[in-house]
């Protein structure tokens, strides 16, 4: 399907489900393999607001990280410090239904938490009155001495936007989610590593990068060519980020998805942000160029979502940390079916030798300095 540009969750088209479904009923699906019904979405709702607040002693950690610590690689040490304050349960079923809907919900307050502690700002609970894309936008956003205004249209796009990244198949991060959980190590565990294997450049990193780029392009008078002349350049070793997957070999249909949400948030909000205007030249520049067309170089989902991040006030840094919130379905979906296999056996990739075979040993003072 990928080859042809197609994406689907559990057979349901992305396009669809960004369009008509809130992000929980995503991360049902990919959980229960079924769309919920409305009973369930309530009951499901309720249970993720249920375990929404983390325990009081973690806010000790965040209290204690430096304020320019990255948002993933905190994330990335609380979701594994979860397992500690929430040991397993002696019900396998219960505990599955807990430890995946407690990590569903508790990642928005730790993106939250890392925000607010970079900011120097009381951390935000969360509340019962709110949906789960509302709460992720009040922790953030709102604070003692101001409430949070909420838009309609900048919910709807970050469900929409979480909706985009909630699963596709053996990627980076996933793979790694998957070989962790081979091991027997915890749900926890294996998410943590996920989270730090998401957060390089080439991989969800890459919607940082886009807005970094996009903006030395701003402050460097609007030229796109340099841009994609300095990626052409194997010298250079720059790539143009948000362009290029490894499965997407025409234009990934997530991009296509996150390209609307953005025009169409930047409209409804009357925002006139000039980052746009740069990503859709960059865009138009790259797709006509012969070296990108060769090599089949499309946007990918990363390209188009910083600018929708940015207009609803993420700062750039919390952007892959989204990306992570939006990809946990998916990653906690593979872990459950990995465990469930009876014939599951441990990761262990083999690696092919090139070094010679057999040397003799040197005591310390023989050996020569290379
Ligand atoms: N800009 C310029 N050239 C590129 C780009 C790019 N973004 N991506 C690939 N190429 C070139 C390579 O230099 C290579 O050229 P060559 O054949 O002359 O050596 C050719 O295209 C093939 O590239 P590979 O590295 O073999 O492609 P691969 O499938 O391994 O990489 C990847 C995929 C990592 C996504 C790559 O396209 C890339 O680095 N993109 C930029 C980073 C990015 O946007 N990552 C997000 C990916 S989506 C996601 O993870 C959620």
């Amino acid at each position: 399907m990928a080859k042809r540009g197609i994406l689907r969750y559990r057979g349901y088209d992305i396009q669809d489900l960004a369009e008509n479904c809130e992000f929980i009923e995503v991360a049902y699906l990919l959980i229960h393999d079924k769309l919920p019904t409305r009973t369930e979405r309530r009951n499901y709702a309720r249970l993720l607001n249920l375990n929404s607040m983390l325990h009081e002693d973690m806010q000790a950690f965040f209290r204690n990280y430096p304020e320019h610590a990255h948002p993933m690689a905190v994330a990335s040490a609380m979701a594994v410090s979860l397992s500690s304050f929430y040991p397993e349960m002696n019900d396998p079923e219960q505990e599955k239904t807990i430890s995946a809907t407690r990590l569903i919900s508790k990642i928005r307050t730790i993106a939250a938490y890392s925000y607010k502690k970079s900011i120097g700002e009381p951390f935000v609970y969360p509340s019962h009155k709110l949906t789960y894309c509302e709460n992720l936008l009040n922790m953030m956003f709102s604070s003692p001495v101001a409430d949070y205004e909420f838009s309609p249209v900048l919910v709807k796009a970050m469900n929409q936007l979480l909706i985009l990244h909630a699963d596709h198949e053996q990627n980076a991060s996933t793979s790694v989610v998957r070989m962790v959980g081979s091991t027997g190590a915890d749900l926890y565990a294996s998410v943590s590593a996920g989270i730090s294997a998401l957060s390089g450049s080439l991989h969800g990193g890459a919607n940082q990068e886009v807005m970094q780029m996009l903006e030395t392009i701003h402050k460097s008078g609007g030229d796109v060519d340099k841009m994609v002349q300095r990626a052409k350049d194997p010298q250079h070793g720059f790539r143009l980020f948000g362009f290029g997957h490894r499965v997407y070999k025409s234009y990934d249909p997530r991009a296509k998805i996150a390209k609307q949400v953005c025009m169409s948030v930047l409209e409804k909000l009357g925002i006139h942000d000039p980052l746009l205007d740069i990503a859709m030249k960059l865009e138009e520049r790259a797709l006509n160029d012969e070296y990108f067309i060769e090599r089949k170089l499309y946007p990918n989902v990363d390209f188009y979502t910083g600018i929708t991040y940015r207009a609803m006030g993420f700062p750039t840094n919390m952007f892959t940390v989204l990306f992570a919130i939006g990809r946990l379905p998916g990653w906690i979906s593979q872990w459950y079916e990995m465990q469930s296999d009876p014939h599951k056996k441990i990761g262990r990739p083999r690696q092919a030798y090139c070094g010679p075979t057999r040397l003799t040993y040197v005591p310390i003072d023989k050996r020569t300095a290379s």
